[in-house]
């Protein structure tokens, strides 16, 4: 139970037809801390009782049951509340240490199945650090998921097909060279691909060659099929390897070649229900009603498009996954268009069509530039987590010279480094990515936090403490009030993150909690022979709450917690 819940509880017997959610809402905390831990304010009450707001604060605080309080006080138009916090602290420490996995849990989802895409890259081009966004977001948000009692389904929707490999095929038969694809297939596949499009504009017959292929492709051309089989075997390989840098597995990578087989539902259903139109040869659906531009589904030239393979996607995982929510980690520029598919499954008649979340967010610049993979401007995201740990082995190597298994933890760190940064910001804000700042041990990094915490850990094993069963919880001072107390809020911060679908509130909580932490470390002495051993192994109890929460937050943003660097 943390602080305001306390609160709540006590004010319920003086608001008997509230209820305890109403009055959470309406507790606030004070700007200045020596007006109390939390204030209720009355002016509302005071429309409904045609009081002075003064005289309803004065008569609410002499009935409240003080017993969980230091003091209970009207000031003005609020009642102030200052919490017990000795006992309140030991109740929360209590809490945190018995099940530090478990700390902060609710159980919202009771079970229920949560859809989540993420990651979805295109196959035969490098993962960029733009994949990185949706890989991050999406695994912590499935982290969150999990923690709040759903059942993510971790899906990767590789982009595995459309007119681009029709392109890709046309040139590699111009130019493909078997050999220079052994060596390095992602990267030659790729050259090939920004070469036919640079040319493309002297060329216009390339074009013509790339429908040709991606037609053969759709018709099952037994050449078309070898090909693309082998593009994606060479790529799935590498995004793996990457995956495993990140901790990242997914449930299913099944992309949209897989949905491509599933089309004839969609399309049967919109004609049924007159929803095509003709347009210009193509095939379209108006969404003028819902204020979105009309949707491609069928070509002029017969050939599918992504809008349909989404179609067939969204129907798929409702009858596979019967999900809750099925949730898609895309860039902001696919915002219309999500919105669009919204549309067209509601016209089709699924309810449930509003059980589709996209989850946005802002592009990630490198050094202020922009990346677009058809300029080939892309920056290769197994070459930043490498260099990455380079530079955080360095650092390792300057701070702790002797440090056993220095390899790991430098893999921990930067890794960990580059995937913070990616969930300090609000997920729609754009980012800038600069790996020196990104890896530092000081400032808002992701190295800050794993050291604050590492740093707590050294401290326990110096101490030698075995346990924490029997050590009196409530010798806690004002100091360590500080950082319980705010370790108490981590249950609203997740399902705040849960609901707004948001890591960064949890990175920015555990990057407080890291601060705050830093700042009782430099004033407060434990391990000294002039405290007193109850209070000095209640202080270690915090310590170890700390690491602990800290612990959590980290891991529900894919980051990991080395207990030493
Ligand atoms: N492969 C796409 C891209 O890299 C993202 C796929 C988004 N998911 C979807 N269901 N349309 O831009």
């Amino acid at each position: 139970m943390n602080g305001k819940q306390i609160v709540a509880e006590a004010l319920q017997p003086v608001l008997p037809d509230w209820e305890m959610s109403d009055i959470e809402v309406k507790i606030e905390r004070p700007k200045d801390e020596k007006l109390g831990d939390y204030a209720f304010p009355t002016f509302t009450l005071a429309k409904t009782l045609r009081k002075a707001p003064n005289l309803i604060a004065s008569e609410m605080a002499e009935k409240i049951d003080p017993s969980k309080f230091e003091k209970v006080q009207a000031v003005g138009p609020y009642v102030n509340f200052f919490l017990n916090k000795s006992q309140v602290g030991a109740e929360i420490l209590k809490e945190i240490l018995s099940d530090p996995e478990n700390y902060g849990a609710r159980n919202i989802g009771q079970g229920r199945n949560v859809s989540t895409e993420y990651s979805s890259p295109n196959i035969a081009k490098p993962m960029g650090m733009g994949h990185l966004r949706s890989t991050m977001i999406g695994e912590s948000i499935a982290r969150i998921l999990a923690k709040e009692g759903f059942k993510p389904i971790r899906i990767d929707y590789l982009g595995d097909w459309g007119t681009q490999f029709g392109k890709m095929m046309a040139a590699y038969k111009m130019w493909g060279d078997d050999a220079e694809i052994e060596k390095d297939p992602i990267n030659t596949l790729l050259s090939y691909y920004v070469r036919i499009n640079k040319e493309a504009a002297d060329h216009p017959e390339y074009d013509d060659a790339g429908r040709e292929w991606f037609a053969k492709l759709e018709r099952g051309d037994e050449e078309a099929k070898r090909l693309w089989t082998w593009f994606r075997e060479v790529s799935l390989e590498r995004f793996k390897r990457v995956y495993k840098m990140l901790d990242v597995d997914f449930d299913s990578y099944t992309g949209e070649a897989f949905s491509a087989t599933m089309m004839d539902e969609p399309v049967r259903i919109l004609r049924e229900k007159n929803l095509l139109v003709k347009s210009q040869g193509a095939e379209i659906v108006d969404l003028e009603k819902y204020n979105l531009p009309p949707l491609m589904v069928i070509k002029s030239n017969g050939t599918s498009t992504y809008i349909t393979r989404d179609l067939a996607t969204a129907m798929y995982r409702k009858k596979t996954y019967d999900f809750y929510k099925s949730i898609y980690v895309v860039g902001q520029e696919q915002e219309v268009y999500f919105q669009q598919l919204r549309a067209c499954l509601k016209e089709m008649g699924f309810d449930w069509a509003d059980d589709i979340v996209h989850i946005s967010f802002g592009l990630m610049s490198i050094n202020g530039q922009k990346m677009s993979t058809r300029k080939g401007n892309v920056v290769d995201l197994e070459d930043v987590l490498n260099q990455s740990v380079d530079l955080a082995r360095k650092q390792i190597a300057e701070k702790n010279a002797g440090l056993a298994n220095a390899d790991e933890v430098a893999k921990q760190v930067g890794i960990g480094a580059v995937v913070f940064h990616d969930l300090k910001n609000y997920r729609r804000n754009p980012i800038d990515f600069n790996l020196e700042e990104v890896v530092k041990f000081e400032g808002e990094t992701g190295p800050y936090v794993q050291y604050a915490r590492a740093r707590g850990e050294s401290l326990l094993r110096k101490s030698g403490i075995k346990g924490f069963d029997d050590v009196d919880l409530t010798k806690i001072g004002e100091a360590e009030w500080d950082l319980v107390s705010f370790m108490g809020r981590y249950a609203d911060v997740l399902q705040k993150a849960l609901e707004t679908y948001d890591p960064s509130a949890v990175a920015k909580f555990a990057l407080e909690l890291a601060k705050r932490f830093n700042k009782y470390y430099a004033h407060t002495r434990i391990l000294v022979d002039d405290v007193d051993e109850d209070v000095k192994k209640a202080r270690l109890a915090v310590v170890k709450a700390v690491s602990e929460v800290i612990k959590s937050a980290l891991n529900l943003l894919d980051v990991k917690a080395p207990d030493e660097m």
